[in-house]
């Protein structure tokens, strides 16, 4: 156990990297969290070579929190969520809420004046658990949209910490932003940031733009000038703060070692042998998330068996659609919509021995994910709309023998940093079947040409760097202010 009361380097995210799970017999097992976003930074805090961190997040599971422990050098700070709040502020505001949102109202957005009330009153309960944990001047990185007031929180208790926050996901238009009712105060949390990073440079100009519109901020290039007010502990000093793309991307170099290891080679075999030998396999992963345009994805892949362009005798396609936000009803829908025309697929094109569509609602260990990627002839990524998505970054990146093929959503922060994938606009069903043929039939040298610059790309712009950048971002950052001399704006 560390004897430090107070950290450096301070990271708060809603979710701590590891998740605590009850087994029906009562025991219980500490597992890696869903999402990118552990993703990414559980490898930053694996290859950190500083102090000790401490990391500020929400255990996984409703009631008391246990208490701090260490994983390594990093401290896990366990903040509470009562069931009332984790329904309120998990599944409501930030999910039903923010999430559809920021995600081009993709299903309608959820308004309720008491799910913002326990937005705020957990933002809070946050922001006291980084003040307690945050060593003088230390550094302190927040994360996404769930923590959106968490910086000016931070800022009016403690202004000789440098706080900078990480969006996942997409920034809206101000368009869609202005929907928002608490629109000024999110804003205004955010601005309690030294610097603020993106995935795209659309999505930092939106939040600017948000802020001139929506503030009547200046907001020139990267910055934003904001002269605050004293209505509450929101934003009420002058500041000037920098928003920026910093886009995010996997461990390169691990998961590569790990799509190459002897247990995963084997593995890959395994799998193939296990579905038929068949001449392609075509593969899907996500969170069970209507962003991801599964729906679109499997109407696609339905009409191409229907109309006989591909067959299940040759062709196979494997969904794998992670377990996610299931008390939350767009996602219970969602779910329902989709095992059921994954039933109508099957019962209509396959028969015994050749099945049109293996659908996996799980979870897996990573190896077993590097697996299934070295067996995929092609990746189908069709969000309609998604920060990143890191799937595609580490299919490539597990396809390191030059074959495969990634069919790539323009929608994606990903389809930015890799033009040669096979683009696609999930919306037009005709355009994606012919990209998915072509994906598919292309010549053998054209598709390791393209894996060969994406794979180059996700090398270059590993995780590593992104965590680089924005902490070089976040050190760069305009304002310092003294702690004496902010208190006294303040
Ligand atoms: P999101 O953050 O929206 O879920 P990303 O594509 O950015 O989407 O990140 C998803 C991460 O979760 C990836 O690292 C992926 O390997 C992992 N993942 C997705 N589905 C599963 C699954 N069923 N089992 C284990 N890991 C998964
Ligand atoms: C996305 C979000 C993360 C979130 C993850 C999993 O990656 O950007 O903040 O943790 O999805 O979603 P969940 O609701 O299970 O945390």
């Amino acid at each position: 156990m560390s004897s430090r009361q107070t950290y450096d380097f301070v990271i708060a995210a809603n979710r701590l990297p590891v998740d605590r799970h009850v087994h029906p017999d009562g025991s219980t097992e500490w597992r890696t969290a869903p999402g990118g976003l552990v993703t990414a930074m559980d490898s930053v805090m694996r290859g950190w070579d500083g102090d000790d961190a401490a990391w500020v997040g929400w255990p996984g599971f409703s009631g008391e929190a246990p208490e701090p422990f260490d994983e390594g050098k990093l401290r896990l700070h366990p903040v509470p969520l009562s069931a009332q709040e984790l329904s309120d502020y998990y599944e409501g505001f930030s999910n039903d809420t923010l999430w559809p949102l920021y995600h081009d109202v993709i299903v309608p957005p959820t308004f309720h004046r008491s799910w913002w009330t326990c937005y705020r009153a957990v933002n809070q309960r946050f922001a006291d658990a980084v003040c307690e944990v945050a060593a003088e001047g230390a550094t302190v990185w927040v994360h996404d949209y769930q923590l959106q007031l968490v910086p000016a929180l931070v800022r009016d208790k403690r202004p000789d910490v440098r706080i900078g926050w990480f969006n996942h996901i997409p920034f809206p238009p101000v368009e869609l932003f202005a929907q928002l009712p608490w629109r000024e105060s999110i804003l205004r949390g955010l601005l309690g940031a030294d610097f603020l990073g993106f995935q795209r440079p659309d999505d930092a100009r939106n939040f600017a733009r948000s802020c001139r519109t929506v503030l009547g901020a200046t907001a020139r290039g990267e910055k934003v000038e904001w002269q605050g007010t004293d209505d509450d502990r929101l934003g009420a000093a002058p500041r000037t703060v920098r928003a920026a793309a910093v886009p995010i991307s996997i461990d390169a170099a691990g998961f590569r070692e790990l799509a190459d290891s002897d247990a995963v080679r084997e593995r890959a075999e395994e799998i193939r042998e296990s579905l038929g030998n068949p001449e392609v396999v075509l593969l899907g992963v996500d969170r069970l998330d209507y962003t991801k345009g599964i729906r679109h994805r499997l109407r696609a892949i339905g009409e191409l068996f229907d109309d006989g362009a591909i067959s299940p005798d040759q062709v196979t396609f494997i969904q794998v659609a992670t377990p996610s936000r299931e008390r939350v009803q767009a996602y219970r829908t969602l779910r329902e919509q989709i095992e059921g025309t994954v039933g109508r697929i099957n019962g209509d094109v396959s028969h015994l021995g050749a099945t049109a569509i293996h659908y996996l609602h799980q979870s897996y260990p990573r190896e077993e994910m590097a697996a299934l990627y070295r067996v995929a002839d092609v990746m189908l990524i069709t969000p309609l709309r998604d920060g990143m998505n890191l799937v595609a970054k580490e299919y490539v990146t597990a396809r390191h023998d030059g074959k495969g093929a990634l069919v790539l959503s323009e929608f994606t922060g990903a389809a930015e940093e890799m033009p040669q994938a096979y683009r696609c606009n999930p919306h037009d069903i005709a355009g994606l079947k012919e990209t998915i043929l072509r994906a598919i039939n292309d010549e053998p040298a054209e598709k390791e040409r393209r894996m060969r610059a994406l794979r180059r790309r996700v090398r270059k712009h590993d995780v590593q760097t992104w965590a680089a950048d924005f902490l070089a971002g976040l050190e760069a950052a305009p304002e310092r202010p003294s702690r004496s001399g902010a208190k006294a704006q303040a």
